[in-house]
């Protein structure tokens, strides 16, 4: 009964009839740019394992956020670069820390790009961990304390979400109920719930000055073969407040996105991070791929997989594209 009467072919003759049945309209709607701001003025250095990846000081994010703006990119994440490092991670929660002070400059440049940043503390502690280090372990408890001081000073300063990555266990709760308390109730969080322990943040570290200077972060981030362990993350990052969750990293993990996309009614971000970047950028250079259709393709896929909000150092590459038709 199939052939001759079924013929799929029927609904690909032509670009129009493709866009009539297409089930997933890729849009820049859903991007979120990340950006890497160091201390100074006018400065903006290339990563070298991320090609037109900068780290940039403050006035020169305020220009890139102009630009984004103009490409329809709605949001940013930002990453701080600091001064100074220390045991503590200091700078992650200073009211004129280098992330506090950008936010500031966004806003002063009156932009309406939605700001979110990054919480955590590997960026600002000198041994490169995500919280305090006791004893060569890293204490939960003590540390989400700070998480919630850093994403208090970002919501003073005028974030719009903050985005807990640290993945100790109990830090949404402990920054919702800071935020609350400090009248910051309409600021929202967008938590990375299902973060995997990942070769693919490589590149990342680089850019943020964040590798550990001993030991790894498998007793925080997820083990790559689960998938059950990142529904019950998500649930209890649900639980504590978190208004969004995101899968990280997304390419390896589109089981993972579309395992929550059926579990969860709440909005899914999924962050095709730095090492998929590099690969997709490394292959390019060398002739090895179409860079165009490949990274249309991965955005496609990634939303595809169930994920609405896509964070990617793409961006800009994806809105142009996408403007073009
Ligand atoms: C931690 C953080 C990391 C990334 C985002 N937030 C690195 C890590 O966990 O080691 C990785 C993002 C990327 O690789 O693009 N602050």
């Amino acid at each position: 009964m199939s052939f001759p009467t079924h013929r799929p072919r029927r609904l690909r003759r032509n670009e129009a009839i493709r866009g009539l049945v297409r089930e997933t309209r890729p849009s820049a709607a859903g991007l979120v740019y990340p950006l890497f701001v160091c201390p100074g003025m006018g400065v903006r250095v290339e990563v070298a394992s991320m090609p037109g990846v900068y780290q940039q000081s403050p006035d020169k994010i305020v220009e890139d956020c102009r630009e984004l703006e103009s490409l329809g990119i709605p949001a940013i994440i930002l990453f701080g670069i600091p001064e100074e490092k220390d045991a503590r991670g200091t700078e992650a929660y200073a009211a004129h820390g280098v992330v506090q002070r950008t936010i500031e400059a966004i806003r002063r440049a009156h932009l309406k790009i939605l700001v979110i940043t990054d919480v955590c503390l590997c960026e600002y502690t000198d041994h490169g961990h995500c919280g305090l280090v006791k004893d060569g372990v890293i204490e939960n408890d003590a540390t989400i304390e700070l998480l919630a001081e850093q994403a208090l000073s970002h919501a003073r300063a005028g974030a719009d979400i903050v985005a807990p990555s640290d993945m100790m266990d109990g830090r949404v709760a402990a920054i919702r109920k800071k935020l609350d308390a400090a009248g910051f109730s309409d600021v929202a969080i967008l938590s990375y719930a299902a973060k995997y322990s990942s070769a693919f943040y490589g590149p990342f570290r680089e850019a943020a000055h964040s590798a550990p200077q001993f030991g790894d972060r498998l007793s925080h981030q997820m083990d790559p073969a689960n998938v059950r362990e990142a529904l019950k993350e998500i649930t209890l990052d649900l639980e504590e407040g978190a208004d969004i969750v995101m899968v990280k990293p997304a390419l390896a993990y589109l089981d993972v996105i579309r395992a929550a996309r059926e579990r969860f009614d709440v909005p899914i971000a999924a962050y095709n991070v730095s090492g998929e970047y590099a690969m997709v950028k490394a292959a390019a250079r060398n002739g090895w791929i179409d860079e165009k259709r490949i990274v249309l393709e991965i955005f496609t896929a990634i939303a595809r997989a169930g994920a609405g909000i896509v964070l990617t150092y793409h961006a800009k590459d994806l809105a142009r594209w996408l403007k073009a038709g």
